[in-house]
Formats: structure tokens, sequence, C-alpha cells
């Protein structure tokens, strides 16, 4: 894999690391353990349930492999993914034999889990089904913008119905704005008193903890200005571009002025 180097994280799983973009794909604490802790501990009301599932960024799947490994019932799983080469090694890497066999399988078959190879942008524009779990687990958005813009986070809400889940480790706040900005109700996911990642859901009485009013106040100032990408098709330096046009050109107040304000 082309400017891909492996490493092994501190669950022992393998975690990727992308050279050109100096951006890892998986937690240095645990590829496997970040999966659960982000992806599927937050969804596991849907343990037992039929479930629909769409996975943006596949990857070596740690996160659709997590979740054939603790849902019991999943109807359909599907993944999108720009690399065909790292959709192809991810039956190699260590998992579960049983479950990268089902990956093996469907990556013919496409029986159950079906494979969109193209940029994410494109590929959401041909589903038109509700999912009941959303995993988003795009590189971070100032290294790869393109998929955290509102514009594609309106387009990933339009395929969650009320009781849908959406789960991502990004907690930055044009994206926590761009989730708002949909009218999902938002929340941390927290580890040792810290936020690893965030849950999202039109119907708030599923998300247990609630980004708080003054929290909330963060995202109308400068710096949760969202990424724009009204047609899907810019590129991270002209999306990154007009965000800083747009925020010079703001009369917002800034995040230091705001907390001063609260003396947060
Ligand atoms: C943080 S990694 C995802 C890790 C993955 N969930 C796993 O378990 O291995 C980000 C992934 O996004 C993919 N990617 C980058 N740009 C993309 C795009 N525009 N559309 C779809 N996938 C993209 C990369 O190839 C990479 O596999």
């Amino acid at each position: 894999m082309k400017n891909i180097e492996m490493f092994t994280t501190n669950d022992g799983s393998i975690g990727l690391y992308d050279k050109s973009l100096d951006e890892v794909f998986h937690s240095k604490y645990g590829a496997k353990t970040e999966a659960f802790e982000k992806f599927i501990e937050p969804t596991l009301i849907y343990q037992e349930k039929p479930v629909r599932i769409l996975d943006i960024c596949y990857g070596i799947g740690y996160n659709t492999k997590c979740a054939l490994k603790y849902f019991a019932n999943i109807q359909e799983i599907d993944c999108l993914e720009i690399n065909f080469e790292l959709v192809k090694k991810s039956i190699e890497f260590e998992y579960d034999e049983k479950i990268n066999e089902i990956i093996a399988r469907n990556l013919i078959n496409q029986d159950f889990i079906k494979f969109y190879i193209d940029d994410a942008r494109n590929s959401i524009q041909k589903l038109n089904k509700k999912y009941d779990i959303i995993f988003h687990d795009g590189f971070a958005p100032h290294k790869q913008s393109v998929l955290w813009s509102e514009d594609f986070v309106l387009k990933i809400a339009s395929l969650m119905h009320k009781d849908s889940i959406y789960c991502t480790y990004n907690h930055s706040k044009p994206v926590l704005n761009a989730l708002d900005k949909t009218g999902l109700a938002i929340g941390k996911t927290i580890k040792d008193d810290k936020t690893i990642g965030v849950i999202a859901s039109f119907n708030s009485d599923l998300i247990k903890n609630k980004y708080s009013e003054i929290e909330l106040g963060e995202l109308k100032t400068k710096t949760a200005i969202t990424f724009k990408d009204k047609n899907l098709n810019l590129s991270h330096s002209e999306i990154i571009e007009n965000r800083k046009k747009e925020i010079e050109e703001s009369s917002l107040m800034t995040l230091s002025q705001y907390k001063k304000r609260f003396s947060l």
C-alpha cells in the first residue's frame, strides 16, 4: 500500500499511518478498542434488533468488523471507501477468523455487505434508504475537509430516521456545528472524563451526554464556522481557503470572547 505504514497500537491491533498526509488511520491507544468505544458501544441499543449500517470510510474495516462481532441481527452494511486496495487488504488484518471470512465472501458476492469504491461524496448520492446506524470516520478536517462540510453532513442526516444513531470521533467545533444545523441532537462519547467522540440522533432521548446550552452557544462563534461544499465537489484546499475568507469577514465573536463572557 503506497504511502501507508503499519504500526502496532497499544491494544496489540495493527494501525495504519498515511505518510503523505502525515495522518493516522487509527488511534495509537488501540485500533480495535477505538472501533468499539467510539462506534459500537454508543449504538448498542441496536445489538439485538434488525439493523442497517452505513460505514463511511471503511479503511481496513475495524468498525464494520466490530459491528459484525457485536450485533446479532445485521440486515445490511453499506461501506463507502475511496481506496479499493485497503478494502481488499482488510481481510488480511488479524481479526476474528469468521468475521474476516464474512468480509471476504461479501467482497465477491456483496450479499449483505456492499462496498462503494469512490469518493464518498459521490457514493452517498446513490444511497436513498434510511440507516439505523451511521459511522463517520474520515481523516481529520485540517487534512481532508471534504467529508466534513455542512453539505456532506446534511446528506448524511437525510439518510437517518428518527431513531438512527450517528457516531464519529470528531468533536471539533465546525463538525459539531454542521451536525447541530441539521437539527440532530448531539452528545459526547466519554471515556475517563474526556470526550472521545460524538453521537447524534433526531431522537434526543437516545443521547446520553448531551452538549449543554452554553457549549452549544460556542457553535455560534467564528471557530465553529462550518466547511462549505455546496455541490460536493470542491478540493480540500478550496474548502479551507473559502472558510478562511468567511472567518475573516465574519462579525461573529471569537471563541475566547465567548468564553470570557461566560467566565469559562
Ligand atoms: C481514518 S481512516 C478510516 C479508518 C477505518 N474506519 C478503519 O477501520 O480502518 C479514513 C479513511 O477514509 C478514506 N477516504 C479518504 N478520503 C475519502 C473520500 N473522499 N471518500 C471515501 N473515503 C475516503 C481513506 O482511504 C481512509 O481509509
